[in-house]
């Protein structure tokens, strides 16, 4: 579907995300036709740039980092619906400027009052920002024409903040008009978690704690913290990325089959598993957390998280955390989902991978099944896309000794189509006004529900323990699985 005649006004577009991220996937979004002919785009930064040199940052932006080729005459129809607006989120002047700046993108290019607000700022300006919008009347309701905000992660730093958050946000536009960015929704290797399970015969009859022994889901960077410092060593991994992407790849992976896939049916599928999640009782045994010392990265050597410039020597922020959950309803009875998050880890992947029991019995010699591991389900969302199934086959011979095999699945070589990329994605679902990608705030607030237990545990502790960077993190998280018997994937 093409999106309308609209406007994405983006805040903080001097920001690495609009610049490596969001300018690229507008540009490929109208590179695979997929925007209208008059769509403009509205930059609002404290920068004294005029249209021209905003223009400028653009085209740089998309020759660095889009993913499709670059075309003139795509970029010549896009640049010419670009505008710029100097200013700063809380003077009323710059959101006179840029309302101007609206109304005559809306007469030029016939946007027709459709306004999508990118609130692409760190999330203390969030509240100055949508005051200012609603005191502006950029939001007012008028009938055939619409008005939505994008919001991008951290949603809050804890419950009770999410809970503040929401509140500024709803007192100004309505549910339907916020849009919530959580990009691992995005990724075509997320969605097809629901597609493998609920398109197929195959797989759901056995999706249950009578042949699931349990889940590992882990999302694993190779790369440190980089210029973030400010940011993250105010979050720490679990608040970066558990709360969200993971607490999300658990839910499609935990959920009952939604009775549509309309926003609100696949939303409340979603709360049910969360709102079902349980915590250990020992936090001390089933949470592991740990922070990067020196170690390699592909080939170099590099600094542990404590000498990353802008961290504190003293910091106890984690880069690394496991969790043990479960979630309490029948078809998980007794199953963990075991969830792994770090930087500066062994190498970058990101999976889901469902380990099955073994067979009940099995009818060859002991001899015969030494190498035979477990069923594995393994739905790679990044890198090598893909699914692997990992079953025991016999080796060729004339003995029957057994050991494990793969089969896989993977999109190069499966489809010929290319994945959009997450934000082309997300922004065009904001553009067409389709939520189903996006967590509403009742997931947002179970997901801290969740966490908050856990962070507020490990604040009461001493630092967290150290690991190489290059490898699979702090011992705790091995003797975490290994109490219970496993071990992690080394994917
Ligand atoms: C972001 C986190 O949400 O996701 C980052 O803030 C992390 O810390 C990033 O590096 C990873 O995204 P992806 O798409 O590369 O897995």
């Amino acid at each position: 579907r093409v999106a309308g005649p609209c406007a994405l006004i983006i805040f903080g577009v001097t920001g690495d995300l609009a610049r490596k991220k969001l300018m690229p996937a507008v540009y490929d979004l109208a590179n695979r036709g997929l925007l209208p002919p008059g769509f403009a785009l509205v930059g609002f930064a404290r920068r004294e740039w005029d249209h021209k040199a905003f223009e400028e940052v653009v085209h740089d932006a998309v020759k660095e980092h889009a993913r499709t080729p670059f075309r003139e005459e795509v970029w010549q129809q896009l640049a010419e619906g670009c505008r710029f607006v100097p200013g700063e989120l809380g003077d009323d002047p710059s959101f006179e400027r840029l309302r101007a700046t609206i109304a005559e993108v809306d007469r030029e290019r016939g946007t027709n009052g459709n306004h999508a607000f990118y609130l692409s700022v760190p999330p203390k300006l969030f509240p100055v920002t949508v005051r200012q919008l609603k005191q502006h009347g950029l939001v007012d309701h008028v009938p055939g024409q619409w008005r939505r905000v994008v919001i991008e992660k951290p949603f809050g730093y804890d419950l009770q903040s999410a809970r503040e958050l929401n509140a500024i946000v709803s007192e100004v536009f309505p549910p339907e008009a916020v849009f919530r960015i959580d990009h691992y929704l995005g990724k075509e290797t997320v969605q097809n978690i629901l597609a493998l399970r609920f398109a197929n015969q195959l797989f759901e009859p056995i999706w249950n704690a009578h042949y699931v022994d349990h889940v590992q889901i882990t999302m694993a960077e190779d790369i440190g913290i980089g210029g973030r410092a400010g940011y993250y060593d105010a979050i720490g991994a679990a608040r970066d990325v558990i709360q969200n992407h993971l607490l999300q790849l658990l839910a499609l992976t935990a959920m009952e089959e939604p009775v549509s896939f309309d926003a609100r049916s696949l939303q409340l599928e979603k709360q049910k598993v969360l709102a079902a999640v349980q915590l250990p009782r020992r936090l001390d045994l089933y949470t592991a957390r740990g922070q990067y010392a020196a170690g390699w990265a592909g080939g170099e050597k590099v600094r542990g998280y404590l000498e990353e410039d802008g961290i504190p020597s003293t910091s106890h922020t984690e880069t690394y955390a496991a969790i043990k959950l479960e979630i309490d309803i029948r078809r998980w009875a007794g199953v963990p989902f075991y969830l792994r998050t770090g930087k500066r880890l062994a190498r970058r992947v990101t999976e889901v991978a469902v380990v099955f029991k073994r067979a009940p019995h099995l009818p060859f010699a002991a001899t015969s099944t030494e190498e035979l591991g477990e069923n594995t389900l393994v739905m790679r969302i990044q890198p090598d896309e893909g699914v692997t199934i990992r079953f025991g086959s016999k080796v060729p011979g004339t003995q029957m000794e057994i050991r494990d095999v793969t089969m896989d699945f993977a999109y190069g070589g499966a489809f010929t189509e290319s994945s959009p990329e997450a934000y082309e994605r997300l922004i065009l679902d904001v553009l067409l006004g389709d939520s189903p990608l996006f967590p509403q705030h009742e997931e947002v607030e179970l997901s801290w529900q969740i966490l908050d237990p856990i962070v507020e545990f490990w604040a009461e502790q001493g630092p967290p323990e150290q690991y190489p960077s290059g490898t699979w993190g702090p011992k705790s998280a091995d003797e975490m699985l290994a109490r219970d018997g496993r071990s992690w994937r080394r994917p």
